[in-house]
């Protein structure tokens, strides 16, 4: 009986304590997405997250898109989860050039920081969804992007759609092969769902210091 007493105040002292985990979409907006696709993307992503928030109280999620700009559709500041999916499903595509590298440094710069209420000891993870190879101008970005994801500590997801990415980029985007989807086109995003939903506790998980 004290042992269940204990491990339950133990459980409530984790939850209370436990800095969180912070997600950030950063979506491929770029003009080879036909919209249908782009609305594709779109419900993957609200079904990750609603899928995690069954298994992670403290999950909160951030997207990032990018196109002929970069901007942050959804920030870690919006706390209430429908409110937050409803935001995701009135995203409107940018379209034009795919700068992958750049929009990874901005959501590094803009949206995990305590101004946008990042924390500075929770887990940070980022999912980056991309039909395309970085434009050329923004490749001598990519170098950058992948040093401050190290430095930073980020547990990082690639996810290429169809058969213009291009391998490499993705392999040092998501650092590990095991990180690494591909699918041949955005209906097959839902294929993948489990297995990422997969990762992303595991790597919650793997946060979490038991005594
Ligand atoms: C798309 O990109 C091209 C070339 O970079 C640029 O000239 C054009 O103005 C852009 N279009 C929009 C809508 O931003
Ligand atoms: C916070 O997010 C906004 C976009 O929502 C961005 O323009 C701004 O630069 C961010 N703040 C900081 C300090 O990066
Ligand atoms: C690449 O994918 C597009 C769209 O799915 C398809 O039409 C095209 O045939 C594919 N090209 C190659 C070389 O597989
Ligand atoms: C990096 O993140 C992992 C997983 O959250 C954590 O175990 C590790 O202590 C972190 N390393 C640093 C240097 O913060
Ligand atoms: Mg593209």
């Amino acid at each position: 009986m004290f042992m269940f007493v204990f491990l339950f105040m133990y459980d409530i002292a984790v939850l209370f304590l436990d800095p969180g985990t912070e997600i950030a979409f950063v979506l491929d907006g770029s003009g080879s997405i036909e919209s249908e696709d782009f609305k594709r993307a779109k419900d993957f992503i609200t079904t990750v997250m609603k899928n995690v928030w069954e298994k992670c109280f403290n999950c909160e999620f951030a997207v990032v898109q990018y196109g002929s700009e970069i901007r942050t559709e959804l920030s870690l500041n919006e706390k209430d989860g429908p409110k937050a999916i409803e935001t995701v499903k009135n995203i409107e595509q940018i379209e034009n050039a795919t700068i992958t590298a750049s929009a990874i440094i901005y959501t590094i710069e803009h949206v995990f920081v305590p101004e946008n209420g990042s924390k500075e000891d929770s887990k940070k993870m980022m999912i980056v969804v991309s039909d395309g190879a970085i434009s050329l101008w923004d490749k001598t970005h990519l170098e950058k992007a992948k040093n401050l994801l190290e430095t930073k500590n980020i547990t990082r997801f690639a996810i290429g759609v169809g058969n213009q990415t291009k391998i490499e980029e993705l392999k040092i985007i998501s650092n590990s092969e095991s990180n690494l989807f591909l699918v041949g086109d955005y209906k097959a995003l839902e294929g993948i769902l489990s297995k990422l939903k997969t990762s992303i506790i595991k790597g919650i998980e793997g946060n979490t210091k038991r005594l």
